[in-house]
């Protein structure tokens, strides 16, 4: 079973949104199955540097959707973002001062910070672009 499973829960009803968050979701997924099955810490790395860089492009891509909307929550959004990057960049630091280990509690953060991020925040763009479209 895959470590955060993707549901119709977790849509936004934005397609461009969903499937960025598909692929943030399918990242996280693989560094758990590498963690499991005792990949190699260059391979740990790897994927951790394509989550960092992802959600640095999925989230300039939200906010450009978001500004085009006129979104009124835009400013607190892009600052939630801008606090989720330093984390996903404090967790690929720590991964590597840490004699390059990952264990379960910083994975359980992981999926609490995306799956919380989506169906809170970017939840509510959601809502606001099926209410407001412009
Ligand atoms: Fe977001
Ligand atoms: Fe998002």
């Amino acid at each position: 079973m895959a470590f955060v499973e993707w549901s119709e829960e977790l849509s936004v009803g934005i397609t461009q949104v969903d499937q960025e968050h598909q692929k943030l979701v399918a990242i996280v997924n693989q560094l758990d199955e590498a963690m499991i099955s005792g990949k190699g810490t260059r391979i740990m790395n790897e994927i951790l540097t394509q989550l960092v860089e992802y959600t640095k492009i999925h989230f300039t891509a939200e906010e450009a959707l978001m500004a085009e909307a006129e979104y009124p929550g835009l400013d607190l959004h892009k600052q939630q973002h801008r606090q989720l990057v330093r984390k996903v960049e404090k967790f690929h630091s720590d991964f590597n001062n840490s004699g390059r280990r990952i264990t379960r509690k910083m994975m359980d953060f992981l999926k609490y910070w995306l799956s919380n991020h989506i169906l809170v925040d970017d939840m509510a763009f959601g809502k606001y672009r099926v209410e407001c479209p412009t």
